[in-house]
């Protein structure tokens, strides 16, 4: 994945030093607090290596893996813009503070304050798709569907079931609150500065051949409105445990969420629960909201106040209908 990315970078015309150093800079990250556990996913070659598993389920295990690291084969069927799951769920979704996904296998069923039901880890991965990858996930039960829980469950091997605390889940190991200093203008200047070689500085990133070498941050190709990942907490501690690509660590605490500021403040694709009123749909959904900019002024306009949806033909995927239990 290195190599491939160093020739794509090279072949934009990029100097390839800002991913050459592969000496990454060290992020402090939080020690275990009391009674959490540390779980280290399996890898691929674990995967390979392990004669326990049956060579049906490792198929299915590896056609998982391939629709998580390549999801963008499916674009226009599950996905609308121009992520893989593994742009935000860093080192194949195996990486504690980067967003590891195999807890959701671990503990869902489970009730989410998002939808307001009781989750399946199904539903779960089809929140990403919903969300994240601005599109609609392969059906329940599907055989797709199947492949990508099996590799969630496959990295969740030997954790244990139903116990919540864990080292490492999600993004935010800088926690919720967000600096009141926060500053649109110096995010601006660490984006120009840090990011936009990368990203471009339209927010766009880069495509070589029609293949995303670089994901968009903002406009049609990025997450959408409803994605974790507008949440400012969340892309603060992303881009500070994972950005620049090639020196993770190297911003300060206060220019990652100056940073994450700057780059949620600007358009998007819709976010599939809007009511018609970006406002409106914020106060409903302010549990969530609140650690967003959507539905806000910002520069004399409010964010989400639009019907764009993307590439996306639609605005609410039917995996997103609540579900109750009488
Ligand atoms: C734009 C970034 C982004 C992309 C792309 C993305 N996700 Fe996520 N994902 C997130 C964020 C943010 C969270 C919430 C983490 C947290 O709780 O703080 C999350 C959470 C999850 C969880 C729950 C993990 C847990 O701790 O319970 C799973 C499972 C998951 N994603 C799977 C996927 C899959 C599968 C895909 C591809 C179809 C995908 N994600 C694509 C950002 C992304
Ligand atoms: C050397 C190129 C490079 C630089 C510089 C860089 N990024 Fe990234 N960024 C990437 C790549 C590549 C990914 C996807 C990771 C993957 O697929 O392994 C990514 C992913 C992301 C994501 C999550 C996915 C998405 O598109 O929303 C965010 C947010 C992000 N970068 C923000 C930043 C910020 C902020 C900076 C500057 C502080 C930055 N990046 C600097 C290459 C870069």
């Amino acid at each position: 994945m290195k190599a491939n990315l160093l020739m794509l970078v090279s072949a934009l015309g990029l100097s390839t030093s800002a991913l050459a150093n592969d000496a990454k800079v060290p992020v402090n990250l939080p020690a275990p607090k009391d009674g959490q556990y540390v779980h280290e996913a399996p890898t691929i070659d674990d995967l390979m290596a392990d004669e326990s598993v049956n060579p049906e389920l490792r198929k299915v295990i590896l056609k998982g893996y391939d629709m998580f690291m390549n999801t963008q084969q499916f674009r226009g069927e599950y996905v609308f813009n121009d992520m893989n799951c593994k742009t935000c769920h860093m080192g194949e979704g195996r990486m504690n503070w980067s967003g590891p996904v195999w807890p959701a296998a671990t503990t869902l069923p489970d009730f989410r304050g998002k939808n307001q039901h009781v989750n399946s880890l199904e539903e779960r991965i089809a929140g990403c798709f919903a969300y994240s990858m601005n599109g609609t996930p392969p059906a329940y039960g599907s055989d797709d569907m199947l492949a990508m829980v099996a590799y969630h469950q496959w990295l969740a091997k030997s954790a244990p079931v139903y116990e919540r605390n864990i080292a490492g889940r999600g993004f935010s190991h800088l926690g919720k609150k967000i600096p009141e200093d926060v500053s649109y203008e110096k995010g601006q200047a660490v984006f120009e500065t840090n990011c936009a070689i990368c990203h471009g500085s339209d927010g766009a990133g880069q495509k070589k051949d029609g293949e995303v070498v670089f994901p968009p941050l903002w406009g049609d190709g990025a997450y959408n409105w409803g994605a974790g990942m507008t949440r400012i907490f969340t892309a603060a501690s992303f881009i500070k445990n994972n950005m620049p690509l090639s020196k993770p660590g190297s911003l300060t605490d206060d220019e990652a969420w100056n940073v994450a500021w700057y780059i949620n403040s600007q358009e998007r694709p819709q976010d599939p629960r809007y009511t018609g009123d970006a406002k409106a749909t914020r106060e409903q959904f302010l549990n969530f909201h609140k650690h967003t900019r959507y539905g806000t002024e910002v520069n004399g306009q409010v964010l989400g106040q639009h019907d764009n949806t993307g590439d996306k033909p639609f605005l609410k995927p039917d995996s997103l209908k609540p579900r109750t239990f009488e």
